[in-house]
């Protein structure tokens, strides 16, 4: 089989889907890897690394996409790019499919099939393949980078002859895969670390790191299923606004990752908030791309708003190339050899890690999530 690699056109995008190591293992499992000639340059692989590790470079951008038998990316390719593949040729990249119809139209029109790296369930026999936690992982760390960056003031308390420099106080909001690592990293540059999360078991995690934990109870709105947040009430989400205003005020640094999977991101620092802060304090809005949880952020942007520095970069995870594509290859490695062999694809339409992340099959949309979706 052909596994293809074309290099990622978004703007903002430095990643690719595979490394030379991961290239290398692929073809001693017995594929055949083609890559787009600079496909890693951004991620600092070059052509004679990939070649050196057996895969062939590709010159010719539509050929990457008309000779593959699989095609490997980060982002999902354009509508365009997927018209070129040949039926029954097979696509695995990040789709979020339920809010990409045009993306499941082209894949359905091209008569080929498609998963989705993002719908991987996020069971324990796939956490090799979650590209949520290892690109999460990865952005918590960065989101604190950034965030220091844009301070005027360092993290650690320092005493020195000319007097004492008080620690910076960093607040974070939601204390998932992105938010545990803040918590980590934050702490380990010597900063205050509050943190608030509305699932209960998060608390005993914050404190392990060092984290302060700012309570706030759940009412009868807020609905948890398996290990998420389903939904609240706007009711609650204004009482948390009132809870957590003191500790934003005080704050140097704000760090905002809560997320409700499948919907607009809560919205936890309002205007009047942003307007209490310090003067030179920082949010970094890491749920910019899905709404954002400060109602000032804008997306790829970063606007200084009453003396307020607020960061919305939707893709940190790009601006640590390096490391993020070698997960996301280690993902993505793992998912292939899960699916196929180089003989071709199993198929296994009942296992769970193939249902939940195949979004079209040979042109026929499948997957439950695709309300939208109405097959030929
Ligand atoms: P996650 O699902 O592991 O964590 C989200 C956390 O938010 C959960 O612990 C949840 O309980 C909490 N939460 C939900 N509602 C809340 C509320 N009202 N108050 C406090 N906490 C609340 O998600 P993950 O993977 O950590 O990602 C977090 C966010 O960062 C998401 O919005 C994700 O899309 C975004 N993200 C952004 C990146 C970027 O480049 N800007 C890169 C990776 C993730």
């Amino acid at each position: 089989m052909k596994v293809n690699v074309p290099k990622e056109k978004n703007d903002f995008e430095r990643r690719v889907a595979i490394t030379p190591e991961v290239a290398q293992s692929l073809i001693k499992a017995g594929f055949e890897v083609n890559i787009e000639k600079d496909a890693g340059l951004n991620s600092y692989f070059d052509n004679a690394a990939y070649e050196k590790a057996g895969a062939k470079i590709v010159d010719d951008p539509n050929a990457i996409y008309r000779d593959a038998d699989v095609i490997l990316k980060v982002n999902a390719p354009t509508p365009a790019e997927i018209g070129q593949m040949k039926k029954d040729s097979i696509l695995i990249s990040m789709m979020y499919a339920s809010t990409n119809q045009a993306i499941v139209e082209a894949c359905q029109s091209a008569g080929i099939s498609a998963f989705s790296m993002d719908a991987i369930p996020r069971i324990s026999r796939a956490q090799k393949m979650d590209v949520l936690s290892s690109q999460a992982n990865l952005a918590g760390y960065k989101a604190v980078m950034i965030g220091a960056a844009a301070l005027g003031k360092i993290f650690p308390l320092l005493m020195t002859a000319a007097g004492t420099i008080k620690p910076s106080k960093v607040v974070i909001m939601g204390a998932g895969v992105a938010g545990l690592q803040a918590i980590a990293t934050a702490k380990r540059l010597g900063a205050i670390v509050e943190v608030s999360d509305i699932r209960p078991e998060t608390k005993e995690q914050v404190e392990s790191l060092g984290g302060k934990f700012i309570e706030v109870k759940g009412d009868a709105s807020v609905k948890l299923e398996g290990g998420y947040v389903k939904g609240v009430s706007d009711e609650f989400l204004k009482n948390q606004q009132v809870l957590i205003a003191k500790h934003i005020s005080e704050a140097d640094l704000v760090i905002t990752t809560a997320l409700i999977p499948g919907r607009k991101a809560p919205v936890l620092v309002t205007d009047d908030m942003v307007k209490s802060m310090k003067m030179g304090s920082v949010i970094v809005d890491m749920a910019v791309a899905q709404g954002g949880n400060c109602t000032m952020s804008e997306v790829n942007k970063t606007v200084v708003k009453n003396g307020v520095t607020i960061i919305g970069e939707s893709n940190l995870p790009s601006l640590l190339p390096l490391n993020a594509s070698e997960l996301y290859a280690k993902n993505i490695q793992a998912f292939l050899l899960h699916l196929a062999t180089h003989e071709g694809f199993k198929w296994e339409m009942e296992e769970e890690i193939t249902k939940g992340s195949l979004i079209v099959h040979k042109g026929q949309a499948v997957h439950p999530s695709l309300n939208f979706a109405v097959n030929a």
